[in-house]
């Protein structure tokens, strides 16, 4: 591809050890839609006739047909002719189209080239993440359809705090998950700048018509300044970042659920299909899954860590450095992607002990707020109420009972403003009707909730439409 200018030839390891053709063979497709966009680019530039381009962009579909769909996919990262994805999409074409091949480099730049391939492969990517978060999400849904008005003790501290819907504590998670949808929403407008014909650094040597290569990839404009386009990574960086935060989710559930399957919680019965067994202790059924979803947040945590020391103090434009952010990507692409897959499978799966769970909310005093908040109601100044319930808490421990097993007459010891409705103040129903607020868990706001949970992460728009994906030529 460069040669020409060299005198000796490389040395045969560095030759190899430079290389990166074993990883960004993954990035074949978005470089043949990319080079096929520019192939119009060069015809509507004059630069290749109506046939040519015909036939160069033929050529490119059937080695994509070959290459990608076909048979020779498997070995494609072990095919030690070419340097990178670019100087392998050039060599398939030559071996198909002979020496016209050798025009598509007309006004173009690998460091265009791999710009662009990335902005595909994260955009689609993305889109991808975003499936997997909503099936995940649905899942959780579900569950928390079954649950319907079942009861848990919800924690702060890690110590019994008040009851909750098991249904609103699944839609923790799916506002988590909404987020994650959100942000890579977000950060796929953000790349979705074409950078082709920006050249090597300063822009295309040829009067390139920008906007035909950009529409036919499905990009909303071309990149405003070729330096920038050839050396942002930005948008790798925010990715990165963004399944690193899906990866803090994904590892706040899975800890959750690694503690409620123990024997001490009981709340949930883990699905033996996505459990183990130990060799030594045959009793045994290990959370796994959850463990290596908890454990993976580390690793998409240091590709954050890994691009962003990359990329620090690299001087613009192109430097070679940059190459080496992709083994970084793929590792976290295919490190989260099938997770969220396997742990939405995992989530339908798993049985929540519901009556366990409601069992652990009738205990501990966890309508000690409620209470005071009937005393509130009755004119008591909180502050106050929240030390008069205090007294009861103590007077109850003492007694061996719950706030329940109070009498009225030891009640009304404590303040005069109980009466007998305060009892019906106190079941585990009313304890969670109380928080009647937007986001509280009372019974009518979580249906509400589940349900236009249910419709926005049904009806949530893929991120890009299919009609932008077909025409960017991009497929996984
Ligand atoms: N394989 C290279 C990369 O991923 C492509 C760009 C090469 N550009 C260059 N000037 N050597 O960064």
């Amino acid at each position: 591809m460069w040669s020409g200018r060299f005198r000796e030839p490389l040395d045969a390891r560095f030759e190899e050890w430079q290389r990166s053709f074993g990883f960004d063979w993954q990035l074949l497709p978005q470089e043949i839609a990319a080079s096929k966009a520019h192939a119009s680019v060069l015809a509507a530039a004059g630069m290749l006739t109506a046939a040519e381009c015909a036939q160069v962009r033929d050529g490119l579909d059937a080695v994509l047909a070959e290459c990608w769909d076909g048979p020779r996919r498997s070995t494609l990262a072990s095919d030690s002719r070419a340097e990178d994805v670019h100087h392998f999409a050039e060599l398939e074409l030559t071996e198909r189209i002979g020496e016209l091949a050798l025009k598509l480099h007309t006004g173009r730049s690998r460091n265009e080239q791999i710009a662009t391939d990335l902005r595909l492969y994260v955009r689609e990517q993305a889109a991808n993440a975003q499936q997997l978060l909503r099936g995940w999400a649905l899942a959780l849904i579900e569950q928390a359809e079954v649950a319907g008005d079942a009861i848990m003790p919800a924690y702060t501290h890690l110590q019994r705090a008040e009851p909750v819907l098991v249904a609103h504590w699944l839609l923790a998670y799916v506002s988590m998950i909404e987020r994650d949808i959100s942000r890579l929403t977000d950060l796929s407008a953000r790349l979705n700048y074409c950078p082709l014909g920006s050249g090597a650094i300063a822009g295309a040597t040829l009067a390139l018509d920008r906007t035909i290569a950009s529409r036919e990839l499905g990009f909303t404009a071309p990149t405003a300044n070729s330096m920038d386009a050839t050396s942002d990574r930005d948008f790798l960086v925010e990715f990165l970042q963004a399944l690193s935060t899906i990866a803090l989710h994904t590892s706040r559930f899975a800890e959750e659920i690694t503690l409620f399957a123990t024997a001490e919680f009981g709340f949930v019965a883990l699905p033996e299909s996505f459990s183990t067994g130990s060799s030594a202790m045959p009793q045994k059924m290990n959370p796994d899954l959850t463990e290596l979803v908890r454990g993976r947040t580390g690793r998409m945590h240091g590709a954050v860590a890994a691009v962003t020391m990359q990329l620090k103090g690299l001087p613009l434009a192109y430097n070679k450095d940059l190459q080496e952010m992709q083994p970084v990507l793929f590792d976290a692409v295919t490190s989260l992607l099938p997770l969220l897959e396997l742990l939405a499978s995992f989530t339908q799966k798993s049985k929540f002990r519901l009556e366990p769970m409601e069992k652990a909310a009738q205990s501990g005093f966890l309508n000690a707020m409620a209470a005071a908040t009937y005393l509130s109601h009755r004119g008591v100044p909180f502050r106050r109420a929240h030390h008069i319930i205090g007294e009861a808490v103590r007077l109850a421990l003492d007694k061996g009972c719950e706030l329940d097993g109070l009498t009225l007459d030891e009640l009304r010891q404590l303040s005069s403003a109980f009466a007998e409705d305060f009892y019906a103040s106190i079941t585990l129903a009313a304890t969670v009707d109380c928080h009647d607020v937007i986001g509280g868990t009372a019974r009518a706001r979580v249906h509400e909730a589940v349900a236009s949970a249910k419709v926005r992460l049904t009806a949530a728009p893929a991120l890009l439409r299919d009609r932008e994906l077909e025409a960017a030529g991009v497929r996984s």
